[in-house]
């Protein structure tokens, strides 16, 4: 290769690298925006909230944050609006052990915050943060079934299974030996508070007879 034609490859080289690079970079750039949805004046005023109480001090939320507390990025997908606000308000009312602190959060406050939240939860993350995958159910393909129906609504978003899961209800690792009664499963899984009182627990009254009744037979073969 002779002087001249070195040199040309390596110029021309570059400058496609280049073009190639500012091209991806726009690509990418536009599709930024539609990872996200708009923000709103509530969004913003939840925002300031969440940096008014340093959430931040304690939690992550899309990659930053410390460690100390559950990941907020997903907190409304994974959990009901009401619930949070409740929590947001009064974290010991719905869960007496928690290691959240009481703001004195007024109303407003938290429905910016959950404005802000329900957000973070609807922005494009490419599946981050994982869910947690449970070790396969023992026992009947009705309960392996019901170990499906676990994981598709998200229940370890607020209980723990062997180490695996939220802190917001009960363990569930041996409740197969606490409450053995199938029906009382299905009872409590449709509607919470009228099997126990005051229960922080969003009822699942959605889901089919058959339904309950494969997620109830799974959770009787925790034990
Ligand atoms: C001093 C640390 C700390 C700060 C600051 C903090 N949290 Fe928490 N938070 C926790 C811990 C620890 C938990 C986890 C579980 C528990 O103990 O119940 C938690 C749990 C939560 C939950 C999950 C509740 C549930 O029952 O599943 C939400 C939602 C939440 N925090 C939101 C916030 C928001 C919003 C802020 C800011 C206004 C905030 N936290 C500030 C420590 C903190
Ligand atoms: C937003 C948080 C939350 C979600 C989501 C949730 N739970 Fe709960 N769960 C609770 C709380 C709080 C309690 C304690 C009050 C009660 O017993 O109703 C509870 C209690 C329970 C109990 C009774 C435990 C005991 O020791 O008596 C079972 C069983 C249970 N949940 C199963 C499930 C299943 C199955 C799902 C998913 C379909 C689910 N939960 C989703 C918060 C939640």
């Amino acid at each position: 290769m002779t002087t001249t034609s070195a040199k040309n490859l390596f110029i021309y080289g570059s400058l496609l690298c280049f073009v190639v690079l500012v091209i991806l970079t726009i690509d990418t750039m536009g599709k930024l925006d539609q990872r996200a949805p708009v923000i709103t004046e509530k969004v913003d005023a939840g925002k300031k909230v969440w940096h008014k109480y340093d959430c931040i001090g304690c939690h992550t939320i899309l990659g930053n944050g410390s460690y100390f507390a559950p990941d907020m990025t997903k907190a409304t997908e994974r959990k009901p609006k009401g619930y949070l606000k409740k929590f947001l308000i009064d974290p010991r009312a719905i869960n007496p052990g928690t290691a959240m602190p009481s703001f004195g959060m007024s109303e407003q406050e938290a429905d910016d915050l959950i404005a802000f939240l329900d957000w973070t939860s609807k922005v494009d993350t490419n599946g981050w943060p994982p869910k947690p995958i449970l070790a396969a159910a023992a026992g009947t393909r009705t309960a392996s079934m019901g170990q499906m129906l676990f994981q598709k609504h998200d229940c370890s978003a607020c209980h723990q299974i062997q180490g695996i899961g939220g802190t917001a209800g009960p363990d569930l690792t041996y409740i197969g030996n606490e409450r053995p009664d199938v029906e009382w499963h299905i009872r409590h899984l449709k509607a919470p508070d009228a099997v126990v009182p005051d229960s922080a627990m969003p009822g699942f009254n959605d889901l089919s007879e058959e339904e309950l009744r494969q997620l109830a037979e799974y959770l009787i073969t925790l034990k």
